[in-house]
Parts: structure tokens; C-alpha cells; sequence
């Protein structure tokens, strides 16, 4: 085992006394020990303030990579360890201080188990915030409101506060041995956010100023709206929308961007297709006069209306559409700024009375995917709102060229703040109605 994960490293001779028992009982795979020390809300998630290691982390690095030495019932104790803690309220997100959830540790360690246990314990934790009216705003690498990072706590989530430690002289084992006292600098480590976007606001993105240079788009604070790497994407899109490539198809695009899928839906040659943009400056690029979709475009539909930028948000343009019995065979929703409960109400409120029966809805699935276990997670939460919506989802995985993704701020990243993608595989969704 790598000396970064052995118990010495991980379990700090500062941890308070009470967290190093639950650490060492988890490390162990003491099961008795571990339900006796999870006696009361909270000591399921207890934190190493250096390392950052709980209970989960420790239960499941304790494994290390697979070895010839593993024995089932070492698996089988594991695993009924890191269960243990899941049903106590052990977080399945917090990270350490490599910036790893106890899900990250078990895919490096190649546990694929363990692994699934916290992924399963994530689906529980989002669809219950979901119920309760709100998402866990996930997003990753230490990106938090300074307000708060200052209390070591992200809004709406249940990360433990991470208080000023006791205790000094420990090798991270022997508990009994932990003496005085001694008052260390708070550190932090915050839960990943599931939502790329959940940091960028809807109001203040739409309010930015928005630059466009060489293949992308990024507001005023430097994200990146769009970017010409997800061509790919786009492309794979629209051959999932319209696998027959049929020309004149009814199609509804929120979300116009750089245009790079519009270019490739109005080379369909569809019979109606619309738009709906909200950010000023985007629409206008509109009105130049060689702009690809301005007001010669908007001409040339067969009749008038049928090819339109609908100028405004989509949660005010799409009642009007409703209003009208506008319907499409063919939807695709790729905003910015918005989090998942947009994404969610309009597939629920909207596409039941917009999308043809035989008609196929897609969305840019950009949900947690700086970190494949939220990336997993909101794969199966998306997967679950769309069955209660009516709508029968597959995934498509198709393969992202990487290069020149892999290191933030440079390569494609560079001048864009954050780094928003970083799996190998993306999972392209073609819903259509069940049954
Ligand atoms: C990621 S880009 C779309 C990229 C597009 N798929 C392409 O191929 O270029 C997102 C777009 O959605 C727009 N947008 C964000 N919020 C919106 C809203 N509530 N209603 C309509 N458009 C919105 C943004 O201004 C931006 O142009």
C-alpha cells in the first residue's frame, strides 16, 4: 500500500479521541466496535481535522488495491462496514484532503463493491434533497462561496463542521495514548457539487458580459459557456435525435450558444425550427447581417414562424409555445447557469406537452462530471426523474477525446476558470415516451 494511504498518515496523532475510535474501528473492519461508536447523529461522519479521513475513507482504503492476500471475508467485513456507516448517516461526498470521496478512494483502489455502495448512498442522499424541495449544489475543487468556506459548511448540505482539534502525540492507532491538547487552523474540506453549474447563477449569468473568442464562449468572470471541443457531442446529438435524417422535421433547440448544434439541425433541412436564447448579447449577434441565424434565416422557413430565435427565457417562451400546440420530433436542452431543478421541470412540465409521442428529447449531460462518482450518481438520479416524467431513458456512451482536457487552464482550458469536464466517457441521453 501506498505510504499516502497507510493508517499512520491518515489518522492523525491530533484527531480528537473520539473520532481516532471510530477511525481505527472502520480501518479494522470491526463491525461490533463500529455500531457501538455510531451512537448518536454525526459519529458516522466524523473527520480527521489534518486528513480529513472518515470513517468511510478509512473502512475502504483499509483494503488497499486488490492482492492475492484478499480473503471474501475481509471483502465481506468491508463491505458490511462501510453498509454500517452508509445507514448511520456517514456522508457519501465528503472529501479529504487529496481531495477524494470515500467513492473516488474505492474507484482508484479498483473496489468496484465499495464502490457502488457509495454511489447507491449518493442517488439516496440527491433523491431525498430532491423530495425535500432542493439539490445538493455539487460542484468540486475547492471552488465555495468564501462566506462558506469560513464555516467549513456549504449551504443545504450536511458536511460536519470541522472544529479546532484536541489531542497531540498519537501515531494514529493506539487511541489510549492521546494526551493534550492543542488548538490547530481549521481546515476544509468540502463536499464535490453534482451541478457544474450550480455556482453560476441564472440572473447574473444572464446579466454578464459574454466574450467569444476561438472556439468558445465565456461570461465575465471567465467561465466557459460553450466550447468548441463539445462538438463532438453536439454531433452525436443530433444523430441520436434524428436517426433517420429525415429533412423536414419539426425541432426545438433551447439554447443557442454558439450555434454549433443549430448549425447541424438546420442542415436537416427541418420544417419547423425553433430557438429559444435569453442572454442579450448572444441574441445580439443576431441582427448583423451575415449573422447564421438572423433575420435571412428566420426568412427563409416555409412560411413565417417556422424557423425562429424565440428571444427570451425558455420558462417564459415554452408556455407561450404550449399556449400555441407548438409540439417537435425532436428537443434538446443545453443551457448555462441553471441547475439541475431546471433541467428537471422542464423535462416534467414541459416536454410532455411539447414533444411528439414518437418524438425524442436529449440535454446536454453535463451533471457532476468533474468526478465520475457524481457523474454516476446524477446519471441514476436524472434516470429515475425522467421515469417519474413519463420518459424512458438510454444512454449513449460515446468517447471524449481528452487531449487537450486533461490539466486545468491549459490546452483547451486555458482563460476558462473551471474545469468542467474531466471523465473520458460521456453519457449521451435519448429519451422518448414509455410504453
Ligand atoms: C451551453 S450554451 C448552448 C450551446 C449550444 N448547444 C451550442 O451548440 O452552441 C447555453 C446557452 O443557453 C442560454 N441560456 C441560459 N439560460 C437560459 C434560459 N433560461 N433560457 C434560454 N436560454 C438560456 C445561454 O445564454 C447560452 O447561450
Amino acid at each position: 500500500m501506498a505510504d499516502q494511504d497507510s493508517i499512520s498518515a491518515r489518522i492523525s496523532p491530533n484527531c480528537p479521541p473520539e473520532t481516532q475510535r471510530i477511525l481505527t474501528a472502520a480501518w479494522s473492519h470491526d463491525l461490533a466496535a463500529v455500531k457501538k461508536l455510531t451512537d448518536a447523529p454525526g459519529k458516522a461522519s466524523l473527520q480527521d481535522p489534518r486528513t480529513g479521513e472518515t470513517p468511510l475513507h478509512a473502512a475502504i482504503r483499509a483494503c488497499g488495491p486488490p492482492s492475492e492476500d484478499d480473503t471474501p471475508e475481509d471483502l465481506e467485513a468491508a463491505h458490511k462496514v462501510v453498509y454500517e456507516l452508509l445507514l448511520w448517516g456517514a456522508i457519501w461526498n465528503d472529501v479529504d484532503d487529496h481531495n477524494e470521496t470515500p467513492g473516488c478512494l474505492a474507484n482508484r483502489l479498483n473496489r468496484p463493491e465499495l464502490y457502488r455502495l457509495c454511489m447507491e448512498a449518493g442517488v439516496r442522499a440527491e433523491m431525498l434533497f430532491g423530495l425535500m424541495g432542493g439539490y445538493e449544489e455539487l460542484g468540486s475543487d475547492g471552488e465555495e462561496d468564501d462566506d462558506e468556506m469560513a464555516d467549513g459548511v456549504a449551504d443545504g448540505d450536511e458536511a460536519p463542521q470541522l472544529v479546532p482539534v484536541e489531542g497531540n502525540g498519537h501515531d494514529g492507532v493506539d487511541v489510549e495514548e492521546v494526551e493534550d491538547v492543542q488548538v490547530e487552523e481549521e481546515p476544509t474540506f468540502q463536499p464535490p457539487k453534482l451541478d457544474a453549474d450550480a455556482d453560476v447563477k441564472s440572473e447574473a449569468y444572464l446579466r454578464s458580459k459574454l466574450t467569444y473568442s476561438e472556439g468558445k464562449l465565456v461570461d465575465d468572470v471567465g467561465n466557459g459557456v460553450m466550447m468548441a471541443w463539445e462538438t463532438d457531442i453536439m454531433r452525436q446529438s443530433v444523430n441520436a435525435l434524428l436517426p433517420a435524417k429525415e429533412a423536414g422535421k419539426k425541432i426545438l433547440n433551447i439554447g443557442l450558444g454558439m450555434g454549433i448544434i443549430d448549425t447541424m439541425f438546420a442542415e436537416t433541412k427541418p420544417s419547423r425550427h425553433h430557438v429559444v436564447e435569453a442572454h442579450p448579447e448572444v441574441l445580439a449577434h443576431l441582427s448583423a447581417p451575415d449573422a447564421k441565424f438572423g433575420a435571412k434565416w428566420e426568412e427563409s422557413g416555409s412560411e413565417p414562424g417556422a424557423y425562429k430565435v424565440h428571444q427570451g427565457k425558455w420558462q417564459e417562451v415554452c408556455l407561450s409555445l404550449l399556449e400555441k400546440g407548438e409540439v417537435y420530433d425532436a428537443i434538446y436542452f443545453d443551457t448555462f447557469g441553471e441547475d439541475y431543478s431546471q433541467l428537471r421541470k422542464f423535462f416534467t412540465e414541459y416536454i410532455p406537452g411539447l414533444l411528439d409521442s414518437d418524438g425524442i428529447f436529449g440535454f446536454f449531460n453535463g451533471l457532476g462530471a468533474d468526478r465520475k462518482i457524481c457523474y454516476d450518481v446524477y446519471t441514476k438520479v436524472a434516470e429515475m426523474h425522467l421515469a417519474d416524467a413519463g420518459l424512458d431513458v438510454d444512454w449513449n456512451e460515446i468517447p471524449v477525446d481528452m487531449k487537450g482536457l486533461t490539466e486545468a487552464g491549459k490546452g483547451e482550458w486555458e482563460g476558462v476558470k473551471r474545469r468542467y469536464w474531466t471523465l473520458d466517457t460521456y453519457r449521451l441521453p435519448v429519451c422518448k415516451f414509455l410504453g
